[in-house]
Parts: structure tokens; sequence; C-alpha cells
């Protein structure tokens, strides 16, 4: 098997004040082509791990490799940073730029492209994402949902081998959540999903893991599934999660 392109092993993290461990002796390995789903109740310390990731929290314990480099110093995680695409929980900690076109472009400008080439890009994923028209909506008057996609698209403007989606869907529509679906099956690239829709993750993903006191559980360990069963005071039996 390859290297993986994101290991921890016994991460271990806690607030800088608080006694309560949010990550314990925590162990992850994403490998290339991996489709992973997260799956966890809410404060489990998911944003917290990918936040850990991307070297926005400092583990207390523990080593992290990135595309099979040690990262601990601010200088090392800023040197991989732009190849893994954090899709933030907020859309308004992603979005800082006046226009969409602005923040989509953003991300480009800063790997080096000209002004017109990163322009040229953002409009390319603005249109992939089906939001070409918001190009030059000023962002902070956006609907929440219409946050989200620019968000995701100056994450996929970065054109970033790994992808870190938290809580992707929050606050879209469902004929919008249908274009992500598509839009990720399509993608050539690994990725982490953070969600509590069940249906989005089995569509997404080859796999659920799920969070427990600071650990991952593997699907072999969880049994995060839908099943059939009986209305009270019914016969048709019904899908739930
Ligand atoms: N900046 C912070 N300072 C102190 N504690 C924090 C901070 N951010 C998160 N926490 C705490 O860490 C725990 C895990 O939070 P985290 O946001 O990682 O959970 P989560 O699994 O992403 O939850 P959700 O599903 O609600 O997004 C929570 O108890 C939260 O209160
Ligand atoms: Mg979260």
């Amino acid at each position: 098997m390859t290297n993986p392109i994101i290991k921890l092993e016994n991460i271990s993290f806690a607030y800088p004040g608080a006694t309560e461990k949010i990550l314990d002796s925590l162990s992850l390995e994403v490998y290339h082509g991996d489709r992973i789903g997260m799956m966890a109740p809410n404060g489990s310390g998911k944003t917290t791990l990918f936040h850990t990731i991307m070297g926005l929290c400092r583990p207390d314990s523990g080593t992290i490799e990135i595309f099979g480099s040690p990262v601990s110093t601010e200088q090392e995680f800023q040197a991989v940073r732009s190849r893994i695409g954090l899709m933030f929980q907020d859309a308004d900690d992603q979005l800082f730029c006046p226009t969409v076109v602005d923040d989509v472009a953003f991300g480009p400008l800063n790997l080096g492209l000209s002004a017109d080439e990163a322009r040229d890009r953002a409009r390319e994923v603005l249109a992939t994402l089906g939001i070409a028209d918001l190009e030059n909506a000023i962002t902070h008057r956006l609907s929440g949902g219409q946050k989200r996609l620019v968000a995701l698209a100056s994450v996929l403007a970065m054109e970033p081998s790994v992808l870190l989606l938290d809580e992707p869907t929050a606050g879209l529509d469902n004929g919008v959540k249908e274009k992500l679906v598509k839009i990720l099956n399509h993608l050539d690239i690994s990725y982490v999903v953070i969600s509590h829709e069940f249906n989005f993750l089995t569509a997404i993903t080859d796999r659920v893991f799920s969070m427990e006191s600071g650990k991952i559980l593997s699907d072999d360990e969880v049994r995060i599934h839908q099943h059939e069963h009986m209305h009270k005071l019914g016969n048709h039996p019904h899908k739930h999660v």
C-alpha cells in the first residue's frame, strides 16, 4: 500500500485553559483515493480534528504527517496548507472579500496565478457549481446556502490534493445537494466529509467513520445504517436513519 496522504498518530488535544481532551490518542490515516465520511454527535470533536490537520489547532502530543512529511511548525503547515482544501463549517470564516469572484480568485492568486488566470479559474469553478451568475455579487449579502457554495468554490479553485468538507450541505436545498453529490462523485480527489446527513454521506463516500471519546471509530466498529421498521399505527414500512 502507498503512504497515507494524511497520517495522525496518537493525537491528543485540549483547548487552552480546558482540561477535557477533545482528541484523545486519536489516530487516522487517509490514503490517495479515499472518500471518507464522518458522522458523529455535536461536540464530539469533528471540526477540531479538521483544524488539527490544517495546523489551526496544535496537538499537545502525537504526530502528524501530511503528504509523507512530518508537520509540527507553522512553517511546515504553511507549506502543505494550500494543497488541503478545508471548507469551514461556517462560511463566514472562509469568505472575506467584497465580491464573490474576488473571494474565489483569492486562493489561486496566492498560489501565484496572474490576476487574469485567477479570475478565469474562479469563473470556471463558479460555472461548475452552477453559480456563475453570482460572480459580481457582494459576498456578505448572499444567502446562507449561496455563501456555502461560494465557500466551496473558493476551496475547489485552489485545486487541492485532498478536500476536508465540514458539513457542506448545511442550509442547502435538495436540488443543490444533489448537484453537490454529482460534483463530488465526478471529482478525482480524496476527501473527508463531515455531515449529519446519512443519505448524503452514503452517496459520496465509501466508508463512514464516527468519533467518540476523542477517538475515531472505523466503520468496522460502528454500524451507522439505515433500516426499515414499522409504524406503530400503520402497515407501511418506511426508511429512516
Ligand atoms: N475555540 C474553542 N475553545 C474552547 N473549546 C472549544 C473551541 N472550539 C470547540 N470547543 C469545544 O470542543 C468540543 C468539540 O467541538 P467541535 O467543534 O470540534 O465539535 P463538532 O464535532 O465539530 O460539533 P458540531 O457537530 O456541533 O459541529 C466542544 O465541546 C466545543 O465546545
Ligand atoms: Mg463541527
